[in-house]
């Protein structure tokens, strides 16, 4: 997608040939920085403190961070060890293990003299591929607002939560890869963004890419949605996923659940696009899917550009108070309208997904 009019993705290889360039999302919207990996703990942190995020860019990052670490030290010990500090990074994105389990494979066949390279070249096929994913997802997904703009006249209203956007993935995003192709092909859309508590990333991410690409969306805050529904105004939702189980149960940012009730009661589709290295074909519960719990400071604090321009952190609890931060919910799949997939649009079920993932059938 475009920065200010140049074509930018979210991670790609320096310059220089062998550094790994992202973008600081902590910093957007106030500033867009271009931050420098060299090491594998510039990757690790990058990921556990939320410099990049998202499950494809998790799992992109994490896939350079394999490179980074072969460069510095190609031996078997390296590898176990760039391998078990990556994949605990962060815990839920099924991504990351995906990534790490796919590149450790190719670079294990190789020599140690030829690791490094054999990681880099994985590393960019990987980014190359989430691209392609995304950009089917998009053309799948484009095709639900062609039908709603068929049926009512006026603008497509579609709510999204959290950023599945280019900026979670390598690009092209993956929920707002539809609305994207939607929008260029001439289709009023206009985009209910939730702001996405506690981070923010619906608020600081989500807008600053619809308004870089010009898409008219109104950003609100987590609770009204629902109301939004009741009221008429959202056609469709559509999600992102950090892992979505075998049996169509998807686990996304935080009060993804409870728009899909208000979604279920109000007769919204309720849609989720999923890139399948987001499919966890190895669990059909979701209530097994380990949830991420972070910092209380997420919670009892927020932080925004004050008056001076200066990025403040501000408290909005009384000192000490307990505080509870799952990051991630999961939607049962019987909530679920759809899988946006980049084979096409399943049921959310065992049988849908085989439908479209044939070779995966009882994995
Ligand atoms: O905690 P984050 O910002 O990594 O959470 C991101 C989300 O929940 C996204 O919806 C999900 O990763 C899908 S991204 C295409």
């Amino acid at each position: 997608m475009k920065v200010d009019g140049r074509p930018t993705r979210s991670i790609a290889l320096g310059s220089d040939g062998w550094s790994v360039d992202i973008i600081d999302q902590t910093k957007l919207p106030h500033a867009f920085r271009i931050l420098q990996l060299t090491s594998l703990d510039d990757a690790v942190r990058a990921i556990r403190d939320m410099l990049v995020r998202g499950a494809p860019l998790i799992g992109a990052t994490a896939a350079y961070g394999i490179a980074l670490a072969m460069r510095a030290d190609p031996s078997d010990a390296h590898l176990r060890l760039a391998y078990d500090s990556l994949l605990a990074s962060r815990p839920t994105a099924i991504n990351l293990r995906w990534a790490l389990d796919d590149i450790v494979t190719v670079v294990r066949r190789e020599t140690p003299a030829r690791r490094a390279a054999a990681a880099y070249a994985r590393a960019a096929e990987i980014c190359d591929e989430d691209v392609a994913i995304n950009d089917a997802i998009g053309e799948h997904g484009v095709g639900l607002f062609a039908a709603i703009g068929a049926r009512k006249s006026g603008t497509v209203n579609v709510l999204t939560h959290c950023n599945a956007g280019w900026l979670a993935t390598v690009d092209w995003g993956t929920a707002l890869a539809p609305i994207y192709k939607a929008h260029d092909r001439g289709i009023p859309v206009h985009v209910w963004v939730d702001e996405t508590r506690p981070r923010n990333q619906g608020a600081s991410l989500t807008t600053w890419e619809l308004q870089q690409h010009g898409v008219p969306f109104t950003l609100i805050v987590d609770n009204a949605g629902g109301h939004l529904m009741q009221k008429g105004q959202v056609d469709l939702c559509i999600v992102g996923t950090d892992r979505t189980t075998a049996d169509g149960d998807v686990c996304n940012k935080i009060g993804t659940y409870l728009k899909a009730l208000a979604a279920h009661d109000n007769k919204v589709p309720f849609y989720v696009a999923v890139p399948s290295p987001s499919i966890d074909w190895t669990i059909r519960d979701g209530a097994t899917i380990p949830i991420e719990e972070r910092q209380a400071k997420e919670v009892t604090e927020i932080s925004g550009r004050g008056a001076d321009g200066r990025i403040v952190p501000v408290a909005i609890a009384p000192d000490g108070s307990p505080v509870a931060n799952f990051g991630f919910d999961v939607t049962p799949a019987r909530l679920v309208t759809g899988l946006i997939t980049e084979r096409g649009i399943a049921p959310a079920s065992a049988a849908g997904l085989a439908t479209l993932f044939p070779e995966r059938r009882g994995a």
